[in-house]
């Protein structure tokens, strides 16, 4: 059976509102299906009330939607447990309960391996680290085409390393790790890997087990999801062995006046009320995924990816950021047209209707890798046609009309 986007777009109900809306950002969010919504608003309608706290009907309904969507999320991931999943703030926090938690047993001279081409929110804590606890950041280089360099891993993972956290796949270039070799070179060491899969985890079910990671992170309005929420994965055993983060209620074993005993995983590291609707939704959307048809879904973004890729290569003065082959990488286009400003660009394309993303996409060392300011991205879903990539082509040609 072909797979037909405008079937898919129907179970989003925001496109059905914006019918000329051409939305091609969605590694920035990706718009919230309606398995999510439906989820969301059956819980505030029918079992709004507190999590893990209550002893009322109403809360154990909560408790049971709540721990519901854990598992949801434990199938998506193919998890061992659902015990394995903590439900946080978005990638960004889960990335920094890692950095402090584990950080914590970092001292000077401890090595954290990351990658040039990594969003900030998997720069900035491990700087933060690194001014609290004098590790050592080193940052693997880059191929030209901007992959991460896996010939030079042996140069990068000395036997000082605890922890290697790079980006599943890169939000600016779509490129996709090859992490065989990353997780093969961090076991050597006895070092963690931590992924930042924020861009992967929309592109179809994640399996932790084979990916062989101790840690994954993730957020949930990038996988059709609510906003404000988002997932720590973390095997069992690697997650035990971490101190908490925040502290608050619902984090504890007892509290005394003096001292505190910490309740086992995920609720170490859930402290106060959660997201509780977000985390239902999320499971909704990922349960909802979860039974796609990934094979015919990626091909069709795949193919969307080379027709945007083909038409801009015949345009004149415009540089990829990134790969332009469509080998291991994402449905991500990224593209400068020197001596004109990204957002300049995203202007004239708004005024057809044409949503992308422009700036340095929070990954300013990727910029400056490639000598840029910024860029202009375009991040297609499975809603997406050919009329969407028409559109942008279209607009670039008269962006270059007017502004070059
Ligand atoms: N991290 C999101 C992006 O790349 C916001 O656009």
């Amino acid at each position: 059976m072909t797979f037909q986007a405008a079937a898919w777009r129907k179970h989003f109900p925001l496109l059905a509102n914006h019918p000329r809306l051409h939305y091609l950002d969605n590694a920035a969010t990706g718009q919230l299906c309606e398995a999510a919504f439906d989820a969301v608003t059956h819980h505030e309608l029918t079992h709004r009330a507190n999590v893990l706290r209550g002893t009322y009907r109403l809360a154990e309904l909560a408790d049971s939607a709540y721990e519901n969507a854990r598992q949801q999320v434990a199938k998506y991931l193919n998890a061992a447990s659902d015990a394995e999943v903590v439900f946080t703030a978005g990638t960004t926090a889960s990335i920094n309960l890692v950095a402090h938690a584990f950080g914590e047993g970092l001292k000077a001279g401890d090595e954290v391996l990351l990658s040039l081409a990594e969003h900030h929110s998997n720069f900035v804590p491990w700087q933060m680290l690194r001014e609290r606890r004098g590790v050592t950041l080193r940052i693997l280089p880059l191929t030209t085409e901007g992959r991460l360099d896996l010939a030079r891993l042996g140069d990068f993972i000395t036997p000082r390393c605890r922890l290697v956290a790079v980006t599943h796949a890169s939000n600016v270039t779509g490129a996709i790790t090859d992490l065989v070799p990353v997780v093969a070179a961090a076991r050597a060491v006895g070092a963690r890997v931590l992924l930042d899969g924020a861009q992967a985890v929309q592109h179809g079910p994640v399996d932790v087990a084979a990916l062989g990671a101790d840690f994954y992170a993730f957020s949930g309005h990038k996988a059709f999801g609510p906003s404000g929420v988002g997932v720590l994965w973390g095997k069992a055993e690697a997650l035990a062995a971490l101190p908490p983060f925040l502290g608050g209620g619902g984090m504890i074993g007892r509290v005394g006046a003096e001292q505190t005993t910490y309740a086992l995983p995920p609720r170490r590291f859930e402290a106060g009320t959660p997201p509780i609707a977000q985390a239902i939704g999320l499971g909704a959307a990922l349960d909802w995924l979860r039974e796609q048809p990934w094979t015919a879904l990626n091909a069709h973004t795949a193919r969307l990816a080379q027709r945007l890729i083909d038409g801009l290569a015949v345009l004149p003065g415009l540089t990829f950021i990134g790969p332009r082959d469509m080998r291991e990488r994402l449905p991500i286009v990224a593209f400068d047209l020197p001596g004109i400003h990204p957002h300049d660009i995203c202007q004239v394309l708004d005024e057809r209707g044409v949503a992308v993303r422009g700036g340095h996409h929070c990954a300013q060392p990727l910029m400056d890798f490639f000598g840029v300011q910024g860029a202009v991205r375009a991040s297609i879903a499975p809603y997406n046609d050919e009329a969407d990539i028409d559109a942008l082509l279209e607009g670039m040609r008269d962006v270059i009309r007017r502004l070059t």
